[in-house]
């Protein structure tokens, strides 16, 4: 056992010439905007946010020097522990080969036949890389073992490193079940449920075709229930199709991908605590249309914003990139942007203690290379991450 990092002292940030607090208590519109704004960190937590005039003694003191603050990404939506790569999947859908489910498999063997320390290497580098890109908040999904001992093993190493784990045993039918998919939902629904749920907070379900229909989704969505597990679903992703209702329905926390919607759909949303959770580097890889988040915002939506990270729909962990995306290609303000990958994220995990700056929050605050919060979608592509602080730790 090494010994726990010891915790550190307060420190001051003070000198941050605009701060988004998402806490429209603490400033201006649903940002919470501060200019000239200070925090205090203290331990894991945050002490103490408002104008750095005002801002109290600490024991340490950093100078953002104008830069712009902000909490860190919370992203809700990710598929970190897998191995293998499909390079040559991307570039034959770049020369015009349509995306499909099916190309999971291809990740799921590579997976089964690694070992336990090389999928804890790679989840443990694409979460530094995340990090490194301001992301503070991770949930990580299983969906790539597909046996009960591959997915057990799989959700064992994301607990371990990510902030919120998500049993995905229904990603796609396994080769060894393509004659037998109620077999398969049986076991999804029984024996692996067992061993996967005391790793996981959460369930999900890839609801597509080619994947799983809505009566196999909802079979799956209700075990996991019943075994206290919350739910998120992937809906709507290739085609329309049951599974945003369904997420609605059964009061899932969250429906991801949203992009083929139906005005019933968006209904649906608009009127419940479904987060609809956008995923534009899944279309952005894909070639696909991206979703329309305007007709979600101005139905009445909650929005959040997820990079997907994955080896196959959308290779990126670049919430940065995912905000430009969102602003240039989906109909959002940078405002609305930011907010969703941050604040969104972090209700489409049910948590009120990241995606926002105020006493008592976790100490999740990323400085930028920039003065203002809208330089993420302004100037794409451009690494502005400055400074990261994560549960108080300095990061970055
Ligand atoms: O969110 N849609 C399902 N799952 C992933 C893709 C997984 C893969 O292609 O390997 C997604 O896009
Ligand atoms: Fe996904």
């Amino acid at each position: 056992m090494t010994a726990a990092p010891p915790a550190p002292a307060a420190t001051l940030v003070t000198g941050i010439g605009q701060l988004v607090t998402n806490d429209p208590e603490r400033g201006a519109g649903p940002l919470g905007l501060l200019r000239d704004a200070a925090v205090v960190l203290e331990g894991d937590r945050v002490a103490w946010v408002g104008p750095a005039a005002t801002a109290p003694p600490a024991d340490a003191r950093f100078d953002a020097e104008g830069r712009a603050g902000l909490p860190g990404f919370v992203d809700s939506h990710a598929h970190l522990v897998f191995a293998g790569d499909r390079t040559e999947e991307f570039a034959a859908r770049m020369s015009g080969r349509p995306y499909r489910a099916g190309g999971i498999r291809t990740t799921v063997a590579a997976t089964r036949a690694a070992s336990d320390a090389e999928l804890e290497a790679g989840l443990r580098r694409f979460l530094a890389e995340a990090l490194r890109q301001g992301t503070t908040t991770v949930e990580c999904k299983s969906g790539y073992g597909l046996t009960t001992a591959d997915e057990e093993r799989a959700l064992r190493i994301a607990a371990r490193h990510a902030d919120e784990t998500t049993y995905l045993g229904a990603h796609v039918v396994p080769p060894e079940y393509a004659e037998d998919p109620a077999g398969y939902v049986d076991l999804v629904t029984g024996p692996m449920l067992d061993a996967c749920a005391p790793h996981a907070r959460w369930v999900d379900v890839f609801c597509e075709r080619g994947a799983f229909d809505g009566d196999q989704a909802r079979a799956v969505l209700t075990a996991g229930a019943a075994r206290g597990l919350g739910l998120r679903v992937h809906a709507n992703q290739l085609g329309p199709g049951p599974g945003v209702r369904l997420a609605v329905e059964l009061g899932a926390a969250s429906a991801d991908h949203c992009t083929h919607l139906d005005d019933a759909d968006v209904a649906a949303l608009a009127d419940s605590e479904t987060v609809a959770t956008l995923l534009p580097g899944a279309e952005f890889s894909t070639r696909s249309r991206y979703p329309d988040a305007r007709r979600l915002l101005d139905a009445g939506a909650a929005v959040a914003l997820s990079p997907d990270c994955n080896p196959g729909s959308s290779f990126t962990s670049s919430m940065p990139f995912c905000v430009a995306l969102a602003v240039r290609e989906m109909g959002m303000t940078p405002d609305e942007a930011v907010h969703a990958a941050t604040a969104g994220g972090a209700r489409a995990l049910r948590r009120t203690d990241v995606g926002v700056l105020r006493p008592g929050a976790r100490a999740d605050l990323q400085l930028l290379d920039a003065p203002s919060h809208v330089h993420l979608a302004y100037r794409p592509g451009v690494p502005l991450t400055a400074a990261v602080w994560r549960a108080g730790v300095r990061a970055v």
